[in-house]
């Protein structure tokens, strides 16, 4: 994947307006809600019985937490995204054994998060950008699954 300077400055300045601990818990915590069969993975986290049950889910904000601060390795290491998520990739597929499918809708989960958050400055062509970084990032955490 080839990254012209202005994505490079694009996916840096969207990074430095994510706060860790705000749009990682909305993002997991959207996924479970918007996509139920995803709770499945998540038995260990106690109370997921509705909406306001998994937004309240300490649990949920603590994972979701984990999950985008993995993400800032992606954001830091966009030349090499694929060995940077090889050890992840295999976690999710021979011990969690999570459904490679479900990376895309956390994947839209995010920008959508992100969306609401940002506003209008999350424009069309900042959203392109950053889909790019997510659909490689998505292909990296699926690379140890064949
Ligand atoms: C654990 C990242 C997507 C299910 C983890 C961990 C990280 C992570 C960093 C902790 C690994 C460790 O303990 O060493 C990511 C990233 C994702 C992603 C970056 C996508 C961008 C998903 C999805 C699911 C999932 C879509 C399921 C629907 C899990 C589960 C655990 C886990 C069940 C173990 C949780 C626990 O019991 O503590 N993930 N993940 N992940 N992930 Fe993911």
């Amino acid at each position: 994947v080839q990254w012209s300077d202005s994505e490079r400055k694009t996916i840096a300045s969207v990074w430095s307006k994510i706060n860790v601990d705000e749009i990682g818990p909305q993002t997991l915590a959207r996924v479970l809600v918007v996509y139920p069969w995803t709770q499945r993975y998540f038995g260990a986290f106690g109370d997921l019985s509705c909406a306001s049950a998994i937004m309240g889910n300490p649990k949920v904000s603590e994972h979701g937490k984990t999950v985008l601060k993995a993400l800032e390795k992606a954001v830091k290491n966009v030349d090499d995204i694929k060995t940077t998520y090889a050890k992840l990739s295999q976690l999710h597929c021979e011990k969690l054994n999570v459904d490679p499918d479900n990376f895309k809708l956390l994947a839209d989960c995010l920008s959508i998060v992100i969306a609401t958050n940002f506003g209008p400055a999350f424009n069309p062509s900042v959203q392109s950008t950053w889909q790019k970084l997510l659909s490689v990032v998505v292909a990296a955490l699926t690379s140890r699954y064949f």
